[in-house]
């Protein structure tokens, strides 16, 4: 079922799970996704960046993303990641997704806080749910020009106070597509940021995150960890295997059934480390 992001990760962050957020990139992952939550019992949520719209236009991708959500007997949020501005928030929304994040990362904290509030203003009169940013989790690609900037907890106190979003992504160790679990979350500085607010955090960049921090970041406030890296490395390889064997192979009808049963079991993988068995 079409669930909104408050719904499921308020609780989490409550209790000793957290709630993947799987980036997709259209049926080639959305099902194996789906199929792992259903497979263990766990809510889960699926993700539309930017890099998504730009291979599947949003009027291709989100009657996909949400056929899948309102046909799953589990509980599936169906959200924006890294929404750049207004504008492609209302996208979203008018589209049908539950949930939208607003990425101002890069801006000072005040039009952080003017434009993320206008947002979340405009998303809860539709009845859906925002996350947004403060901080910045930077990338390993040095082509990508976002600042790399741990939260401070007095202005994630500020902005979560002006705001009235949902969510807050925190910056406290992890770096986008990391592609090993090399990260090395600092644990004193997100107790110092949940000392200071009420609502659910969420950890972006976390297919760098070792196993065994993701099993202590569950029992903070944490209720959202983003995975993408993981995902399309899972499929992407296999594929490679796939075709290394079998150079002739042309047909994407049965290459892709490999590579979607690696997806969902690193799915799988995930949402039972984050302790999401059977909490539907
Ligand atoms: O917003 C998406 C995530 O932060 C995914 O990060 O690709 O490093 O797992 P990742
Ligand atoms: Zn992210």
């Amino acid at each position: 079922m079409l669930i909104t992001l408050k719904e499921i990760v308020d609780r989490a962050a409550d209790s000793d799970y957290a709630i993947p957020g799987f980036n997709v990139y259209g049926y080639e992952d959305i099902i194996p996704v789906i199929r792992a939550a259903e497979e263990v019992g766990a809510p889960v949520i699926i993700a539309a960046n930017l890099p998504a719209l730009k291979h599947m236009p949003l009027a291709f991708l989100a009657p996909q993303m949400l056929t899948a959500a309102r046909s799953s007997s589990v509980p599936v949020c169906v959200h924006l990641d890294h929404g750049k501005d207004l504008q492609s928030c209302i996208d979203a929304i008018k589209h049908g997704f539950s949930s939208v994040m607003y990425d101002g990362s890069q801006l000072s904290l005040e039009d952080n806080i003017r434009t993320t509030k206008e947002i979340a203003d405009y998303a809860h009169a539709h009845g859906v749910s925002v996350e947004a940013e403060i901080g910045s989790v930077g990338y390993t690609d040095p082509s990508i020009a976002m600042k790399h900037i741990l939260s401070n907890p007095e202005e994630v106190e500020i902005f979560v106070r002006e705001t009235g979003i949902d969510a807050v992504a925190v910056s406290v160790g992890t770096v986008h597509r990391m592609e090993t679990q090399g990260a090395s979350i600092d644990f004193e500085l997100l107790q110092r940021i949940q000392d200071r607010v009420t609502i659910p955090l969420v950890i972006h960049g976390s297919s760098g995150v070792p196993d065994h921090d993701l099993e202590k970041l569950v029992k903070t406030r944490v209720g959202k960890i983003n995975i993408g890296t993981a995902l399309r490395m899972a499929f992407g390889y296999t594929m490679r295997g796939e075709m290394e064997q079998n150079p002739k192979a042309f047909d994407r009808v049965s290459l892709f059934q490999e590579p979607m049963a690696a997806v969902e079991a690193i799915a799988k993988q995930k949402l039972i480390i984050m302790g999401c068995r059977g909490r539907a």
